[in-house]
C-alpha cells in the first residue's frame, strides 16, 4: 500500500470505515480468509471462541494516523495508541514498529509496555486515580509525559520527582465542556465527568506548577478527551478553539509561558453496522490538523506538537471473534435463540452499551439465508445476548460464526465470569497465524485461588495444590 493512499484518495474506505478487516476475502471454496488465513481452519486449529486480529488492518490504521499527521500538519506530531482498546506485548511491538506512541492508563498497561521494551519516551500515562506506586513506576522508568488529572496527581508527582531529583514533563487534563453524540458511559469531555480539571480549577493547577513545583514539574501542555465512537469532526474543532484560547491566555498571564504539546485525546468512531457512517481517519485527521494549524496561526501561537490518542479506530475493524454454534431454542412466534460458545465474557459491549455487531457463518458463506435468529452466549445471564436479529442460513451445531468489529474493547474488557477461561488472541498476516495471547485453561482460572488451612480436610492433601 503506497503512502499516498491515505491523502491521495480520501474517498476510499479507510480501515475504520470498512466493517471487515481490509484483507477479508473469499477463497476458491468460498471460505473467508483474513490475512490470508482461512477462518474455518483457524477455528479448528486454535479452538473457539477465538479473537483474530488482522495485522495489515492495524498497520494501515497506524499509517493512516502517522502519515496523515506528517503530511497535513506542519508541526511535530505523535499519535499515541490508547492501549485500553486492546493490549498485549506483541501488539505493543507492532505499534513500536509503526512509530506510534502509547497512551497507558494503569500500572498494568505501563508494565506491559515496559516489559515489551517499548521506548518509554513515547508513552503518556493517563488516569483519574493514579496511585503513588503507579506514578513511581512511571517516573522511575522515565515515561515521556504524565497527564495530570487532579491535585493529588500533582502532589504525588512532586514528591516522587523530588525524592529522585528528577523533573517530570506533564500535561494537565481538562474537561472542556463539550457534548458529543455518543453513549452516556463513553462520554468524557462534558463538565459533569470524573476526569480532569474543571476549567475553573485550571489556574490553581498552573499556579502550583509554576510556583511551588517549579523544580520538579514542567508544564508541557493540555490534554482532553471528549468521548468515544464519535462520528463528527466538529467537536474536535471546538476543542481546538477552546484549548488554543487557553494556551493564548496562559501565555499572556504567565510571563510568556508557551505550552509545547496539545493532546486532543481519542474517540474517532468506526463502522460496526451498515448504517454507521464515521469519517474516515485520514479525512478526519486532516481536518483536525488543518484546523489546529490555522487556529494557532490566527492566534500567532507557535505550532504545538499535536498528540492524539486513538484506540477503537486503530483496532476495532482489524478484529473479529470466531465462535462455534451450539444449542438452539425456538420460542414459537417469538424468536429463535442460537447459542455460541462465548458471550458476555468475551464481549460485554452489547450488554453494557447496547452495541450492535454484524456476523457471517464462516463455513456457509454462500448458503441462502433462511431465517433471522438471536445470537446468545453461554453465560448465566439473560442479558447475555450478542446479536439480535441476525439473518442466517440453516444453522447446525458446529457451524462457525465470525463476528466482525471486535478488535477494540472486547479482549481488553474480557472477564472470567462463570469461570470460563478467556479466549486466545491470534494475529494473522501473510497466511500465518501468530498467537498474541494464549487461551486460558481451567488451571489459569484456579491459579490465584488459595484454600485456607482451616477449610481443608486431611484427605484433601492429595488433590489440592500445596500453597
Ligand atoms: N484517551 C482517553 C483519555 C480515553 O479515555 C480513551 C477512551 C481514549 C483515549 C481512546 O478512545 P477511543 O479512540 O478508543 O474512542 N469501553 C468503551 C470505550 C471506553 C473508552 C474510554 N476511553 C467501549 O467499549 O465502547
Amino acid at each position: 500500500m503506497s503512502s499516498s493512499f491515505f491523502l491521495g484518495d480520501l474517498d476510499r474506505p479507510a480501515p475504520n470505515t470498512s466493517m471487515k478487516p481490509i484483507t477479508y476475502s473469499l477463497d476458491d471454496n468460498s471460505q473467508p480468509l483474513v490475512g490470508g488465513v482461512n477462518l474455518v481452519e483457524l477455528a479448528q486449529t486454535h479452538g473457539t471462541p477465538l479473537f483474530v486480529l488482522d495485522e495489515a488492518t492495524v498497520r494501515a490504521s497506524a499509517k493512516a494516523y502517522k502519515e496523515t499527521l506528517a503530511q497535513a500538519y506542519p508541526g511535530a506530531s505523535l499519535p499515541l495508541y490508547a492501549c485500553k482498546a486492546n493490549m498485549s506485548m506483541g501488539l505493543v511491538k507492532l505499534m513500536e514498529q509503526e512509530g506510534m506512541g502509547l497512551d497507558v492508563v494503569s500500572g498494568g498497561e505501563l508494565y506491559t509496555a515496559i516489559q515489551a521494551g517499548f521506548p518509554l519516551d513515547r508513552v503518556l500515562f493517563n488516569g483519574n486515580n493514579k496511585t503513588a506506586q503507579e506514578l513511581e513506576l512511571a517516573i522511575h522508568h522515565g515515561v515521556g509525559r504524565i497527564s495530570v488529572d487532579n491535585f493529588q496527581d500533582l502532589e504525588f508527582i512532586h514528591k516522587i520527582a523530588a525524592s529522585k531529583a528528577k523533573k517530570v514533563d506533564v500535561l494537565l487534563r481538562i474537561t472542556p465542556g463539550i457534548e458529543c453524540h455518543t453513549h452516556d458511559y463513553i462520554k468524557t469531555g462534558h463538565i459533569d465527568s470524573k476526569f480532569g480539571f474543571d476549567l475553573s480549577q485550571l489556574p490553581a493547577a498552573i499556579d502550583l506548577i509554576q510556583d511551588g513545583f517549579r523544580e520538579t514539574i514542567t508544564l508541557k501542555g493540555l490534554h482532553a478527551h471528549i468521548g468515544s465512537q464519535i462520528f463528527e469532526t466538529k467537536p474536535y474543532e471546538d476543542l481546538i478553539e477552546i484549548m488554543m484560547n487557553i494556551y493564548y491566555n496562559v501565555r499572556e498571564q504567565y510571563d510568556g509561558l508557551v505550552m509545547e504539546d496539545i493532546d486532543l485525546g481519542g474517540g474517532l468512531g468506526v463502522t460496526y453496522m451498515g448504517q454507521d457512517d464515521p469519517p474516515a481517519v485520514p479525512a478526519a485527521v486532516q481536518g483536525i490538523a488543518e484546523k489546529l494549524n490555522a487556529y494557532a496561526k490566527r492566534l500567532n501561537y507557535p505550532l504545538p506538537r499535536l498528540l492524539m490518542e486513538p484506540g477503537r479506530s486503530m483496532v476495532a475493524t482489524a478484529g473479529l471473534t470466531l465462535y462455534t454454534v451450539g444449542s438452539m431454542k425456538d420460542v414459537p412466534g417469538l424468536r429463535k435463540y442460537v447459542a455460541v460458545d462465548g458471550g458476555m465474557g468475551d464481549n460485554i459491549r452489547p450488554a453494557l452499551y447496547q452495541a450492535q455487531y454484524s456476523a457471517v457463518v464462516a463455513n456457509k458463506i454462500n448458503a441462502p439465508v433462511e431465517e433471522t435468529v438471536t445470537i446468545v452466549g453461554k453465560y448465566c445471564e439473560s442479558g447475555d445476548i450478542l446479536i439480535k436479529g441476525l439473518p442466517v442460513p440453516h444453522l447446525e451445531n458446529g457451524d462457525i460464526l465470525a463476528v466482525f468489529g471486535t478488535g477494540a474493547y472486547n479482549y481488553s474488557m474480557a472477564s472470567n465470569y462463570n469461570r470460563f477461561p478467556r479466549p486466545a488472541v491470534v494475529l494473522v498476516e501473510a497466511g500465518k497465524a501468530h498467537v498474541l495471547v494464549q487461551r486460558e485453561t481451567y488451571d489459569t482460572i484456579i491459579q490465584q485461588d488459595l484454600i485456607p488451612l482451616h477449610l481443608r480436610r486431611s484427605s484433601d492433601a492429595s488433590v489440592l495444590p500445596a500453597h
